[in-house]
């Protein structure tokens, strides 16, 4: 069968694709496979608890069942619930926002898809733009998003070591060159792969440099404020008129529904809601009426900080114990975990690449994420990126603890043999 350029490039070889199946099929034919490769949040029995008891609810409501499955919703999203989260935002933040700089969607990576490509790619005056990361590792799951070869631009970040396990990325502005062709700077916070969240002083030079090249910032809170709030240090939530914020339920337990939000100018939240139209025609419905549950009483609020937040705070730093103690005296660093759900391991001098390492620890037992793919937009290779990898600790404790132990033996063993 014959592509289009789109169809090519939707159907063509990509990382993260390739990546995703392979964990797949090692899951499928390893039941036994320890998997601290993707990007599923964890299972925490309460917080499943209280979503069900909501759809039960919604269910049983008069009209109930109309209301979530025989209804188209509007292209921005359902009025009501686009009115709360703005006011959830202005009570909490004092954000100056409203119902409309607020759209739906269906979940961030639907979001940012739309919005990437509104923002960067071809013009019609025939220049082309791009979407520049101040700061990469990145999600992994941007670099495939543009609809336009040649869509990402990055600048390495300046690394901290902190002490002798723990380093930090930093975004490197000695170094952050911003060409016309800038479409957009872009940052998740906390960040995935990393568990780092950016600085409020990064984050207000980032904007304040943003506004200086009129260009938006975007900021994929995925993991942040105000929910699931998966952060673990103090930080401000940011948001401004310059500010095009991503949010969604997926890290509340919720990747199911697919629902994610927008918080943006009036602008760019019209121009979203018409494309959303013509891509989707409208939102699913179950994610929006329990968020509308959530909303309401601002239980999200405490279901993020008192239940989540808590929960995979405690999984990182005793993940991070158990690495540092089986590592010994491989050199290997941690990223500082300050939010999200993942640790980020830097080997020094790994006598392999990350994608080796990948195969070998597949071979064991163990699956991670190589870290090499996080790299979007970087314009030269970077031995650093072949010698990080990202590990979930989203599973029980024992499976954790065995994956640890694997890991560092088989690392030991390339660095003995090396
Ligand atoms: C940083 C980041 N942004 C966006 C997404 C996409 O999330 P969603 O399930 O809302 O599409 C993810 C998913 O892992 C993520 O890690």
């Amino acid at each position: 069968m014959k592509f289009s350029s789109f169809g090519e490039k939707y159907t063509g070889r990509s990382g993260i694709v390739d990546l995703m199946a392979d964990l797949g099929e090692a899951l499928h034919t390893r039941p036994d496979m320890i998997s601290m490769g993707g990007g599923n949040p964890a299972r925490i029995a309460a917080v499943e608890k209280i979503y069900k008891e909501h759809l039960v609810q919604l269910l049983e409501a008069p009209d109930g069942a109309y209301e979530i499955l025989g209804k188209y919703q509007s292209p921005q999203g359902d009025e009501r619930l686009l009115k709360q989260l703005a006011a959830l935002l202005r009570d909490e933040y004092g954000w100056p926002v409203t119902d409309r700089n607020v759209a739906i969607s269906n979940g961030g990576q639907s979001a940012f898809y739309v919005l990437s490509n509104l923002l960067a790619g071809r013009f019609s005056d025939g220049t082309h733009r791009q979407i520049q990361f101040p700061l990469v590792p990145e999600y992994l799951g941007y670099a495939d998003a543009g609809l336009e070869a040649d869509f990402f631009t990055a600048t390495k970040p300046a690394i901290d070591i902190l002490d002798d396990h723990i380093f930090k990325y930093r975004v490197d502005f000695d170094n952050l060159v911003v060409p016309d062709t800038t479409a957009a700077f872009c940052v998740s916070r906390p960040t995935n792969p990393t568990g780092n969240v950016l600085t409020d002083a990064e984050i207000s030079q980032l904007d304040k440099i943003a506004v200086a090249n009129d260009i938006p910032l975007i900021i994929d809170g995925a993991y942040g404020t105000p929910f699931p709030n998966i952060i673990f240090n103090e930080v401000s939530p940011y948001w401004s008129e310059n500010t095009i914020l991503l949010l969604s339920l997926s890290k509340l337990g919720l990747p199911g529904v697919r629902t994610g939000f927008i918080v943006a100018s009036e602008a760019l939240i019209q121009a979203y809601a018409t494309a959303n139209t013509i891509l989707n025609l409208a939102c699913g419905n179950v994610g929006p009426a329990i968020a509308g549950r959530l909303f309401e009483n601002r239980e999200v609020l405490t279901i993020s900080s008192k239940m989540i937040m808590p929960y995979y705070r405690d999984r990182a730093l005793k993940t991070m114990e158990l690495f540092i103690e089986a590592l010994g005296d491989i050199p290997c660093y941690v990223h500082k975990p300050e939010g999200a759900i993942f640790l980020w391991l830097w080997f020094q001098q790994l006598p392999v690449t990350s994608a080796r390492l990948y195969e070998i620890l597949k071979a064991a037992g163990v699956l991670i994420i190589p870290g090499h793919d996080s790299f979007a937009g970087l314009e030269n290779d970077w031995a650093h990126a072949h010698e990080c990898i990202r590990v979930s600790y989203a599973q029980d404790d024992a499976q954790v603890r065995k994956g640890v132990e694997i890991i560092a033996r088989e690392v030991r063993k390339l660095y003995e043999k090396a």
